[in-house]
């Protein structure tokens, strides 16, 4: 019997953004599932990718003045290294933007095209005639055709929760620049998604496929009918060419998945495995993709059908899991809860919320709330206060009295027995994703070592005479059943687990499996020469205790949302005037040479509209004209300007600053003004006969 061969991905993530906590449950879920797999003795790869293409990205590095490639490439670092941190051990991260995806794209393309599963006809869009683009949805605001509320996105409206198409909008205008879109042609390929309908009436009754809600929604999808699948998008986009189809280019979602493929590609390159074994039809190893709820429609209705239609193999399950809130409530910027995983790095140990995120998850689709208190206490209490602990309540006589050395006969062999034993329910709850049950059953565990070390008493002991090899016996146990602790921990807590056996001086390559299965084991034995864990350390010499995970810190909680809040209204200090010298007069500032000035670029701008900002007391929203495109900019003027004495007024604009987050919007640019603040600000104003857009050097 050979070992069971498993590709597991997780969600390909979007290269526009930083990875964040939300994120971060899926890529933790996947992780400790693979772990597991992993230390079960599975040949099992975790596949995953940056998901690079389309207008958003597009648009971004145009906003920040670099090229879709450059701020992939950026992302892919940052995200590399953010899931590194976090333990999240991908066998292969790729990009979607990679020769492997085009070429398997474009082959997947052609193979649904000769098999009939392509037609193609003109449709009618919105199209921004001053970018000379087609507009997406979300790039369309006007009012809502339902309640009138102004400023709603094109597919559905914030206020009264109304969806319709942006044709309906009233005034509508383009994001991008301002204007009306006008509506225009052009032809565009579709994916026949109703060839599959009988396809994937049977692929979702299959049993294991979907988890039931899931696939009771589908079921529903299905029977509302299938409409055909809009695969192309039109130039300028950024992603691959359609074939024989110059101008058009795959939409994002139709090569995002296909992006698992190329990241395998890659990774039997790499390791030289044969890539036909994990995706032709019948091939011989498993394949799960992990997804978070909003995407399921994609995974389980189009990939599986884009799969068949290539002839090639559908997944054997799809796994979805809900959505973070944080303290009850959806991430917000403003509340400091939208957490970047770069800043919680900066404050917490990442294992805390391996832990807390695998103490939450079951194999539903239920939605997961980080609770700060519960996170602390949490981690606290179990985590430190009952794993950890059973080896600094141990560690100290064994190494003091002891030299470090453990009994040379295991004591309590039927205590020792039960933790074995528990070991292969805790691998059940952990195959079938039901982590929060595996950590319960885990600590209950720690609660039993901790009750038997309570009931021995080994500081009772240690004060008396002659009762040297009972101390030495009961802290044996104690660190023996942590030894099992820790391995049923390891797919979780993997340094922790790591550090733990390195002071346990476990440094043969004895395996964190279960003692049951013992195909898989033998497996892994002649494979890798690893044994598994069925005995406890006897006459085994430890090393040096170090604390290895130390209580949360309710401050680090505290400084960490603190530092995640969005406030970078900016404060126009008002200095007091004084007689000779102004108070405001700065000293000049250190000398730049030309080449730096020459790179800021200014531009002449018009105030085509402005408005106050609630809740700010000095800003005021502007839009302005620069000639080639509008913006929005934040402007600290309020207290000198009121917003609708700004319209029509021409001023300078500095058009290339990096775009700002602020916790009421994007500001694209910063207007000049000089003054002392309060009322005394002047807004630079160019001469009459200047025209937007103009450079100023
Ligand atoms: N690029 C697509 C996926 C393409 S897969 C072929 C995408 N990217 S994403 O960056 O928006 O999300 C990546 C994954 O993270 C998705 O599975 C998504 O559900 C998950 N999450 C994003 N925000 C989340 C939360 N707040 N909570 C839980 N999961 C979240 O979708
Ligand atoms: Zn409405």
């Amino acid at each position: 019997m050979s070992a069971r061969k498993i590709l597991v991905t997780s969600a390909l993530p979007y290269a526009n953004g930083p990875i964040h906590l939300g994120h971060l449950v899926e890529y933790i879920q996947t992780d400790i599932w693979v772990r597991f797999q992993k230390m079960r003795g599975s040949e099992c790869y975790y596949v995953c990718a940056d998901d690079t293409h389309g207008t958003p990205i597009m648009l971004r590095a145009e906003r920040e003045g670099m090229s879709p490639e450059q701020l992939i490439a950026e992302t892919w670092t940052q995200h590399t290294a953010d899931f590194a941190a976090f333990g999240v051990n991908f066998d292969h991260y790729h990009s979607t933007h990679s020769e492997e995806n085009r070429v398997l794209s474009r082959d997947i393309y052609l193979r649904l095209r000769e098999a009939g599963h392509i037609s193609s006809r003109s449709i009618t869009q919105a199209f921004d005639p001053v970018k000379q683009m087609f507009l997406p949805d979300r790039f369309i605001k006007g009012e809502c055709p339902k309640c009138g509320a102004a400023d709603q996105y094109g597919d559905n409206c914030e206020a009264c929760g109304a969806t319709y198409s942006p044709t309906d909008l009233k005034n509508p205008v383009s994001v991008l620049s301002g204007e009306r879109p006008i509506e225009k042609d052009s032809e565009h390929y579709f994916f026949k998604l109703g060839d599959f309908a009988e396809f994937l009436r049977e692929w979702l009754h299959a049993e294991g496929h979907l988890q039931p809600e899931v696939r009771n929604k589908m079921f529903e999808w299905l029977d509302n009918g299938l409409q055909e699948w809009d695969i192309s998008r039109d130039a300028p986009y950024f992603g691959f060419e359609i074939p024989d189809a110059p101008g058009k280019f795959f939409y994002v979602w139709l090569d995002a998945p296909i992006g698992y493929m190329a990241s395998c590609r890659a990774l039997c390159d790499k390791l030289g495995l044969a890539f036909d074994d994990f995706w032709r039809e019948g091939g011989d190893a498993e394949l799960y993709h992990f997804i978070g709820k909003d995407i399921i429609y994609f995974h389980a209705l189009f990939w599986p059908a884009i799969l068949r239609g290539a002839g090639l193999r559908t997944p054997d399950a799809v796994f979805a899991h809900g959505f973070l809130t944080v303290n009850g409530e959806k991430m917000s910027k403003s509340r400091g809860t939208f957490i970047k995983a770069r800043d919680y790095l900066d404050f917490l140990h990442p294992e805390y919320l391996r832990y807390y995120f695998a103490a939450k998850l079951s194999a539903g689709v239920d939605d997961i709330d980080l609770n700060f208190e519960d996170f602390t206490a949490r981690v606290n209490a179990d985590l430190v206060g009952k794993a950890v602990n059973i080896a600094s309540r141990c560690s100290g006589f064994i190494l003091k009295r002891f030299d470090g050395c453990l009994a040379d006969v295991g004591a309590e062999p039927e205590l020792f027995g039960k933790f074995l034993a528990a070991g292969e329910g805790i691998a059940n709850l952990y195959e079938s994703r039901e982590f929060g049950k595996a950590m319960r059953e885990i600590m209950a565990l720690a609660d039993a070592a901790n009750q038997y070390i309570d009931e021995k008493k080994p500081w009772l002991i240690a004060k008396e005479e002659g009762r040297e090899s009972e101390l030495q016996a009961v802290c044996s146990v104690g660190l023996n059943l942590f030894y099992l602790l820790i391995a049923y921990l390891a797919p979780v807590t993997p340094k922790l687990s790591h550090d733990a056996r390195e002071f346990l001086n476990v440094t043969d390559d004895r395996y964190w499996g279960w003692p049951t299965r013992i195909e898989a084991l033998l497996r892994a034995n002649s494979a890798g020469e690893r044994r598994i864990i069925d005995s406890p350390l006897v006459g085994h010499r430890i090393n040096p205790f170090t604390p290895l995970l130390t209580r949360v810190e309710p401050e680090k909680i505290q400084a960490l949302i603190e530092a995640s809040k969005e406030n970078l209204e900016p404060t126009v200090t008002a200095p007091a005037a004084s007689a000779e010298k102004p108070a405001w007069l700065e000293p000049i500032a250190e000398t730049v040479g030309i080449d730096d000035f020459a790179k800021i670029d200014l531009r002449v701008a018009r105030i085509v509209h402005a408005e106050a900002v609630p809740g700010a007391e000095k800003l005021v929203r502007v839009t302005v004209d620069i000639g080639l495109e509008t913006r929005t900019i934040f402007a600290g003027i309020k207290t000198a300007y009121a917003p609708e004495d700004l319209i029509g007024r021409l001023t300078v604009a500095v058009a290339n600053l990096q775009p700002r987050k602020m916790r009421f919007g994007v500001s694209e640019g910063m207007l000049l003004a000089a003054g002392p603040g309060g009322r005394d600000i002047w807004l630079l104003a160019p001469d009459q006969g200047a025209a937007p857009g103009m450079r100023i050097q």
